[in-house]
């Protein structure tokens, strides 16, 4: 799809259109949205306007501008509600900070933040601003409240901004804002397509209050589900208690054991893939105690069995169900291309995501992740990157294979 604008035929766009410097970008947003086949109707804040005439979007957008929330005229016409629900989409490009705040604490003391807390529409929003701005806590606070919100993102892109600074910030190319509106409107690659994501650690009873579990954050995995669900999946995100909280618009099914992941994953198929990011137990605690273990003053340990956990991965790649790509990963700490590659072998799937989980390398609860993808063609070792940008390239490859 790169390069090319997708079909937007007949789809309205809301578009709020905050201040800040990035603004001019909005009109050429507006007009690859109309070369798209969509329509606008332009929003215009007051700092918007301080950036971009209400003539110059009006004539581009071939339509009226909204400014004030109490314009006489339009509430006759069309009031603030219908405005927020005649649309297809809402398209927030550039969100400044202080309307990401407004937002995400629900306030509606203009026009702009109003309509975003009244639609029933998805809202699709593209931050610009100063790298610092965009880094502070309360600005990361806001984001997460947004998408846990299920309020979709696109950027910032990271660069030189006008500010002069280096970083992250910079409002996404209106190009790239478009294919997102496409995928917001269910028009991505995987539109129609099921995908099984596994994701977290699991937890292992010892006894009611102790388990035995694994250093994963599920960080991988949520970023997997929300960049497959991005490219319009319909996603199942069967996810072990991890830290990462899970992405919003997904089917989140929570289990605790390796047998309960094994139930749920079975009770998702059919899909068209299942991506296996969890970190599953091997073994279980098999004399799980069903009351608190106790010292008993003797001074002698309790000795724990174990049993062997069932496979999902390989049961998933071996069943008669067996969805059309299965994509598996492995954390090794030594040997990662020959020991994954074995493992492709032995479970049966399609492609192995494979990484060095050492202690050093700081993968393991961490933000990046540096990648082997093995499939039938061999090894393909992909620079370290940001566990989201790794779920977006593995996300790119999954819709390419089911095409
Ligand atoms: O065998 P190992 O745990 O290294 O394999 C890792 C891959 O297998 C991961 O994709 C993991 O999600 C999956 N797996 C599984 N069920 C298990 C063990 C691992 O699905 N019991």
């Amino acid at each position: 799809m790169k390069g090319n604008l997708p079909m937007l035929a007949g789809k309205r766009i809301l578009l709020i259109i905050g201040g800040g410097i990035a603004a001019y970008k909005a009109l050429e947003l507006i007009r690859l949205i109309q070369k798209a086949g969509g329509s606008v109707t332009p929003v215009l804040t007051r700092a918007g306007s301080e950036f971009v005439t209400p003539l110059s979007v009006g004539a581009l957008a071939k339509s009226k501008v909204h400014e004030a929330l109490f314009d006489l005229t339009s509430e006759a016409e069309m009031g603030h509600i219908e405005l927020s629900r005649s649309a297809d989409l809402l398209v927030v490009a550039p969100a400044t900070a202080d309307l990401m705040a407004k937002m995400a604490s629900g306030r509606a003391d203009d026009l702009a933040s109003t309509l975003l807390l009244a639609t029933d529409k998805r809202v699709l929003v593209a931050p610009a601003m100063n790298v610092r701005m965009w880094q502070h806590p309360a600005t990361q606070r806001n984001l997460g409240v947004l998408r846990s919100d299920g309020v979709l993102m696109v950027g910032p892109d990271e660069g030189e901004m006008a500010c002069g600074e280096y970083g992250p910030g910079r409002m996404a190319e209106p190009a790239v804002i478009v294919q997102a509106i496409s995928q917001a409107l269910g028009g991505g690659p995987l539109a129609g397509k099921h995908v099984i994501v596994t994701s977290g650690p699991t937890h292992e009873p010892i006894d009611p209050v102790r388990y035995i579990a694994n250093r994963s954050s599920g960080a991988q995995g949520a970023a997997l589900a929300a960049a497959l669900r991005d490219l319009g999946a319909q996603v199942t995100f069967v996810t072990g208690p991890a830290v990462v909280p899970p992405p919003a618009g997904v089917e989140i099914v929570r289990v605790e054991t390796a047998r309960e992941m094994a139930v749920a994953v079975e009770a998702a198929l059919p899909a068209d893939a299942a991506v296996m990011a969890a970190a599953v137990a091997d073994w279980r605690v098999a004399n799980a105690s069903g009351q608190k273990l106790k010292k008993d003053g003797s001074g002698k340990a309790p000795a724990l069995e174990f049993a062997e956990n069932p496979d999902i991965l390989a049961a998933v790649s071996k069943g008669a169900r067996r969805p059309r790509l299965v994509v598996g990963f492995a954390a090794e700490t030594v040997d990662v291309v020959a020991h994954a590659t074995a493992k492709r072998a032995r479970k049966g799937c399609d492609w192995i995501v494979a990484n060095d989980v050492s202690p050093a390398t700081g993968i393991m609860g961490g933000s990046e992740n540096a990648v082997t993808l093995i499939s039938d063609t061999g090894a393909e070792t992909w620079p370290r990157m940001g566990k989201d940008e790794v779920a977006r390239k593995l996300a790119a490859r999954i819709a390419e294979a089911l095409r």
